[in-house]
């Protein structure tokens, strides 16, 4: 059963005198002029409640030249009385309320009881829509459970925000180095070329090429033998038979010969082989600096893939708070927050409507306290007819008992306080 102030009683509570006050309906207007006790019975109320923390910001609760103050608080299934006084810490009971022979029962922990009861934050609507940002966050943050923690998420994402950063900018620096480097031409030997190698290789062409000359010399020394032996043959008729023979014999000797250096290598051309060696030095500048683009250009896609993944961890961390928030259930559809402060709709809650704001903070104020429906409104005289009517129909609908300061003259409106009390 959601619970409201049926009834209060109030002596010697700040400016107040005595207030006796049994209100009706859903909205308990306070008027009177200024400094009369209004703002004097909304404390009373909120003082007597909340205890602790809220009694010692209070230097002086106690009307000038009185010893004790009493509030007492009747909210139908409770009875709550607190008292201060000069000489102690003052008392709380909470009792139920009295049977029809007068009976009643205190309650073992009346704090407890009353923390239990009253909302995270009794706030005003009103001094929500005019908090800073980072308040109003705190005060949403405080209504809803969240699965994480916003400060450290965002503190999480600046972390990997500031790495892509610095790995980007040694792309940008790799970028222009690489950008400095000429490309190799193309069929430039990717390692360099071994003058040795090639001096070993025109050695061997040297002395391949001066054995065959060897042999050639050979063989025209063979021919000219032949030659000379044909004219014997022709002199020495007598040796002709054994002559003959060693004729033939030579001739075949010459013929196998012949045959097999024709059939045999080529002679190599040294002059290329020179040519290279004279290029050696060229190709071989060209060599390096094909492998320092190679390099350069490794490192670079390296890079650019590390960058490339701390944008998809950015894009992890913004997905895993938006899927957070998607799933949070907020009291008033259409609020969530981001760094920059609460959000309704999606535009920032300072640019929506005076009266859109008033609608959200209050359901907000509504969604903190759902077991005992009260909230103040401490500048009443600041909402316009509009304001007031929404004000109306949200505590009508959520079953709330709204009570409303407003600095008035006439006399005229709601409960008039008048020198802390209410003006019969
Ligand atoms: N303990 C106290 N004893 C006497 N007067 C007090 C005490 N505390 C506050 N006041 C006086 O009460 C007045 C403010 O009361 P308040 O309830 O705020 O008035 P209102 O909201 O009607 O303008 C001030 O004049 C202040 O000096
Ligand atoms: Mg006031």
């Amino acid at each position: 059963m959601p619970l409201h102030i049926v009834n209060l009683v109030a002596e010697n509570y700040k400016r107040l005198v005595a207030v006796d006050i049994t209100p009706d309906g859903n909205i308990v207007t306070l008027s009177g002029r200024n400094a009369q006790g209004k703002s004097s019975v909304l404390d009373a109320i909120f003082a007597a409640l909340a205890g602790g923390e809220a009694s010692r910001a209070t230097k002086q609760p106690i009307r000038d030249g009185q010893d004790v103050a009493v509030v007492r608080l009747d909210l139908g299934d409770y009875i709550v009385t607190r008292r201060w006084t000069d000489d102690d810490a003052g008392s709380l009971t909470v009792e139920t309320p009295p049977t029809a022979d007068g009976r009643k029962q205190k309650y073992s922990s009346p704090q407890k009881l009353l923390d239990e009861l009253v909302g995270k934050r009794a706030f005003d609507p009103l001094a929500f829509t005019r908090m800073s940002s980072a308040e109003q966050v705190a005060t949403l943050v405080a209504t809803v459970e969240l699965p994480f923690d916003p400060a450290e998420l965002d503190r999480e994402r600046a972390g990997v925000f500031d790495q892509r950063t610095e790995i980007n900018r040694t792309v940008k620096q790799l970028e222009g180095q690489l950008g400095g480097t000429p490309k190799p031409v193309d069929g430039t030997p990717e390692v360099e070329v071994s003058a040795a190698d090639i001096i070993r290789e025109f050695d061997l062409a040297r002395e391949h090429n001066a054995a065959l000359d060897n042999e050639m010399r050979n063989l025209e020394l063979m021919q000219s033998a032949v030659e000379q032996a044909k004219a014997r043959v022709a002199e020495l008729e007598a040796e002709l038979t054994r002559a003959r023979e060693a004729a033939t014999n030579r001739w075949d000797d010459y013929q196998a010969k012949l045959v097999k250096f024709e059939a045999g290598p080529e002679r190599i051309d040294t002059a290329e082989i020179s040519e290279r060696l004279q290029k050696v030095e060229q190709t071989n500048v060209a060599v390096r600096a094909g492998q320092e683009h190679r390099r350069i250009a490794a490192q670079l896609a390296a890079k650019r893939e590390e960058a490339a993944r701390f944008t998809l961890e950015l894009q992890a961390i913004d997905k895993r708070k938006s899927d957070a928030l998607a799933a949070v259930k907020f009291p008033v559809a259409g609020l969530s927050f981001d760094e920059s402060g609460v959000l309704y709709n999606g535009i920032p809650f300072s640019q929506a409507s005076a009266a859109e704001q008033l609608r959200v903070s209050v359901a907000l104020a509504m969604a903190s306290n759902p077991q005992l429906r009260i909230l103040q409104v401490r500048d009443g005289s600041l909402l316009d007819s509009d304001s007031m009517k929404v004000l109306t129909e949200l505590a009508e609908k959520n079953d709330f008992q709204v009570w409303v300061e407003v600095v008035d003259e006439s006399g005229q409106v709601g409960i008039v306080i008048e020198d802390g009390q209410v003006k019969a």
